[in-house]
């Protein structure tokens, strides 16, 4: 009998074989917020429908997010959600407000608070965004992945706690010092519903997961060990096997091998490292990153030299994904984001 091999274009992307540490023929990029107020078709969009209505239509959510994907050419597609809306089933009270950011208006301060708290069943409460995952893997053409996402556990109990963004997470801290069995509880609830909606995301149609822990490095690494890790470890140990995990947080130069330790097949890396440096550090991982943000407020010629500057520090290794450190910003061109990825494309093909 002849075999014949039936192509499988995600499987064979470039940015799942960087994923599993192959070789590629360039390197694959794809960029944190790739879909969002930086683009005029998405604040045309946010004229009209709130944001969290936005996430809960599935049809909408799928166009934002290849809209974006289309416009400025990238390798991989990630869902259009949020880390927070976990936290409404929850019992929590969430609102985006504009120009502040989200707000959790019941924080959760006490042990009480918490015993209070639901578990959540994704599949009943957050059916909504697997909606999202099967509409944008429908409309999305046939090789480019899907990333589903997730926020990890400390960044999440910490929007929980503070009751939205903070500087120095005082009562995230206070709670995790002073009651650490309550932070323990706090976290394995978290924990549990994350791996299951993670898991939801890959059984609706994503190829991979990205897990967010972007306040992470707030904290010691002493501190990570004992409050952070045994819970990332148990949600990334959940995860069905052979889909890929970034575990992306920031201001982590000093947590890398942890992360890593909890695992995750991709490091995900901020700008305030340099990428061989941690990279030698990591060892056999792959890595995502990690151009500062704001190198794309420079010229073009500025962009493409910082970006080979990333590139020539992946010379000889397999298993790079190109990203930015941290997020694309409201107030950055949309031009410049698309030549960012055409010169990543052009210049890596020809390493
Ligand atoms: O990358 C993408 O385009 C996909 C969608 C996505 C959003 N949020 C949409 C969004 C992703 C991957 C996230 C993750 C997220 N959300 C993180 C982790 C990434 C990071 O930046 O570290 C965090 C911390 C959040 C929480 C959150 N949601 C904040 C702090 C804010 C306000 C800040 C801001 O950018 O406005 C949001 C709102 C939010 N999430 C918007 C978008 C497009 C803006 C909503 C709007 O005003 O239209």
């Amino acid at each position: 009998m002849i075999e014949t091999e039936t192509p499988n274009l995600l499987y064979d992307s470039m940015f799942m074989k960087a994923c599993r540490c192959e070789p590629t023929d360039y390197t694959p990029i794809w960029l944190m917020r790739q879909a969002g107020r930086y683009m005029k078709e998405y604040r045309d969009i946010r004229e009209k429908v709130p944001f969290l209505d936005l996430c809960k239509n599935a049809q909408l959510a799928a166009e934002v997010m290849i809209t974006a994907v289309e416009r400025i050419g990238v390798d991989a597609a990630i869902i259009f959600s949020d880390i927070l809306l976990i936290l409404q089933p929850m019992g929590m009270d969430l609102e985006y407000i504009k120009n502040e950011g989200p707000v959790l208006h019941n924080p959760i301060r006490s042990f009480d608070q918490i015993r209070n708290l639901r578990e959540v069943d994704p599949a009943e409460s957050l059916s909504f965004v697997f909606d999202v995952v099967r509409s944008t893997r429908a409309m999305l053409q046939p090789d480019i992945p899907l990333i589903g996402f997730a926020g990890a556990p400390f960044t999440v109990a910490s929007y929980m706690i503070e009751g939205g963004s903070s500087k120095n997470y005082e009562n995230t801290k206070t709670l995790m010092y002073s009651e650490p069995r309550a932070w323990h509880d706090l976290m394995s609830l978290i924990s549990s519903a994350t791996a299951k909606y993670l898991n939801g995301q890959v059984n609706a149609g994503a190829q991979a997961l990205q897990l967010f822990d972007s306040w992470v490095g707030c904290l010691s690494p002493s501190d990570y060990r004992e409050f952070v890790l045994p819970y990332t470890k148990s949600v990334i140990d959940a995860i069905v096997d052979g889909t890929p995990l970034i575990h992306f947080g920031t201001g982590t130069a000093m947590l890398l091998e942890l992360m890593k330790e909890a695992g995750g097949q991709i490091i995900g890396l901020d700008f305030r490292v340099e990428l061989k440096q941690a990279w030698d550090r990591l060892g056999q991982v792959a890595v995502q990153g990690n151009l500062d943000p704001c190198v794309l407020y420079a010229d073009y010629s500025e962009i493409e030299k910082r970006a080979k500057h990333i590139l020539d520090q992946t010379k000889g290794r397999n298993g790079h994904i190109f990203n930015l450190g941290h997020g694309i910003l409201p107030t950055m061109s949309v031009d410049k984001v698309a030549a960012l990825v055409d010169y990543v494309h052009n210049q890596s093909s020809k390493l």
